[in-house]
């Protein structure tokens, strides 16, 4: 997803408490940053936020932290939390291709792939979220009970990361074709991409992983 620039982006998620500055100082500081000990789970490519904000509202137990890479997206997440009062929700604009940069070992407690960009053609292939070297890099920021946890609408993408996963040895512990219509969906979180999808009739695939 990329939206056409927005005007003054920039300025105002640097002018936003919620949006994290200098994320290359924050390595093994984000405990210190939510000012408590509780676990930390990312969304990775987090679109407008509309996911990470209800996880939020929903479980002030955890903290959160949405990860997007363009600002002109990231903004419209920031606008949804106007309302928001709680305490445990920060965002970051970046790359995740530098995730390890920013995060220590284990210091993330869950990580959400939701709707990913497919980059179908061959050449782009270790841009999917899924490839094996994003695996290696949430093997080493994840701590050793997290799971990373994937929804897609994209068949052959959800097949690759099946594929991906094992390859990079993470144990599959739950996989739905059709999230929707299983006894999975319970208490699932919907995101834009997959309120959109779902309404065309489009089956949810979701895997969970571990190691
Ligand atoms: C298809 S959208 C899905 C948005 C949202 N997760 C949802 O399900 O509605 C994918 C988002 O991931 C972001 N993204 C893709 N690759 C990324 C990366 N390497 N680092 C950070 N964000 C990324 C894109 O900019 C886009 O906003």
């Amino acid at each position: 997803m990329r939206l056409r620039n927005v005007k003054g982006a920039k300025e105002m998620l640097e002018a936003n408490p919620l949006v994290i500055q200098d994320i290359n100082d924050k390595k093994g500081q984000w405990k210190d940053i939510f000012g408590n000990n509780k676990p930390i789970y990312i969304e990775i490519g987090m679109g407008k936020g509309q996911f990470i904000l209800e996880m939020a509202r929903r479980n002030p137990d955890k903290n959160f932290i949405g990860i997007e890479k363009y600002s002109s997206v990231l903004v419209r997440a920031i606008e949804k939390c106007e309302d928001f009062t709680g305490d445990n929700l920060r965002f970051i604009c970046m790359n995740a291709e530098s995730i390890t940069d920013v995060f220590d070992t284990h210091e993330v407690s869950g990580i959400y792939l939701n709707f990913s960009d497919p980059w179908p053609k061959e050449r782009h292939i270790k841009r999917r979220l899924t490839y094996r070297g994003f695996w290696e890099r949430y093997n080493q920021i994840l701590n050793p009970e997290g799971q990373v946890i994937f929804k897609t609408d994209n068949r052959p993408l959800f097949d690759f990361s099946l594929e991906e996963a094992a390859a990079a040895h993470w144990t599959l512990e739950d996989v739905s074709f059709d999230l929707h219509n299983s006894p999975q969906a319970e208490g699932n979180v919907m995101t834009e991409y997959e309120a959109k999808f779902s309404s065309l009739g489009n089956p949810i695939h979701r895997l969970i992983a571990s190691r």
